[in-house]
């Protein structure tokens, strides 16, 4: 079993916090921030930001270790891909009130939130985050960096695919497949399969505008699209932007035909 000693965090954001939290709760003595926002953000609350990715790649070695604390999925996937590649020792959290079971299986550098419940035969790949209360019924299969909202459930045997966005208090009918870099809407009812990079949203789920085409998610999947240090404070402002590249797209698009 790992020693939790020293543990370090990317990302000094809102989520980071909750992840310190489930930290310290589960007996890491000393939790180190890392952002790229550093130096002018040298603190996260009571917590220290001792500096950047590429730091933290420089300090690998002293670290028992690493959580990637990043909303955004397409960003936080590409900085594990990049703390893996340089050998990090990538944790899963679990909140001492979530109810895990012992026959689900969680890939590394994965959060479990307070209230979370995942069931049997569960298997979430690396780096998925699922929040406050949220469920995930028997043989769900979670892809990377996959994210489950607050509050919402999913039923039994549900796929979601790489990087895909459940909103919060959302439903998913058991049996579902919900492709790659899919954004469902917060309260969204999803009753069928959806296909990669839609947004939906909706009781019962449909795709949001035309309803035809790629949407927000697309601009989710791209790491590109968020520069560093644009992320502060809130991850909905991550949807945000992606939203609002979304909708440049299509006026861009529309302009074009
Ligand atoms: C679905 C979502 C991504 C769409 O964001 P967006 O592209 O910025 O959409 P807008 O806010 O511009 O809304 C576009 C239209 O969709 C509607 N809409 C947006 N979200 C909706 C939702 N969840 N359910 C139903 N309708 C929704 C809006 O009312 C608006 O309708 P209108 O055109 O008739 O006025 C966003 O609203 C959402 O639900 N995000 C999930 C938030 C979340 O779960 N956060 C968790 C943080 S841990």
């Amino acid at each position: 079993m790992t020693s939790r000693r020293r543990l370090a965090i990317l990302g000094a954001s809102g989520h980071g916090k909750v992840v310190a939290d489930i930290a310290a709760q589960v007996g890491w003595r000393e939790v180190v921030f890392y952002d790229d926002a550093w130096p002018s953000r040298s603190r996260h609350e009571h917590w220290a930001v001792r500096g950047t990715l590429a730091m933290l790649l420089d300090d690998l070695r002293t670290f028992d270790g690493v959580v990637v604390a990043i909303g955004h999925n397409g960003v936080r996937d590409a900085k594990l891909e990049s703390l893996a590649a340089h050998g990090a020792r990538l944790v899963t959290l679990v909140h001492p009130r979530a109810i895990v079971s012992p026959l689900a299986r969680l890939s590394p550098g994965c959060v479990v939130v307070a209230g979370a419940v995942i069931n049997a035969s569960a298997v979430l790949g690396p780096g998925c985050i699922v929040n406050s209360g949220a469920t995930l019924d028997h043989d769900c299969r979670l892809g990377r960096c996959v994210h489950v909202a607050p509050g919402a459930n999913v039923a039994g045997d549900v796929d979601i695919g790489h990087r895909s966005w459940i909103g919060v208090g959302a439903s998913v009918r058991q049996g579902v497949t919900i492709g790659e870099g899919v954004m469902v809407g917060a309260g969204a009812a999803v009753v069928g399969d959806i296909a990669d990079h839609l947004t939906v949203a909706g009781v019962p789920a449909r795709p949001l505008g035309s309803g035809s085409g790629p949407t927000a998610a697309d601009a989710d999947d791209d790491p590109r699209t968020v520069a560093p240090g644009e992320r502060r404070g809130s991850d909905d402002k991550d949807m945000d932007r992606a939203a609002r590249a979304r909708r440049l797209r299509l006026a861009t698009s529309q302009g074009e035909s």
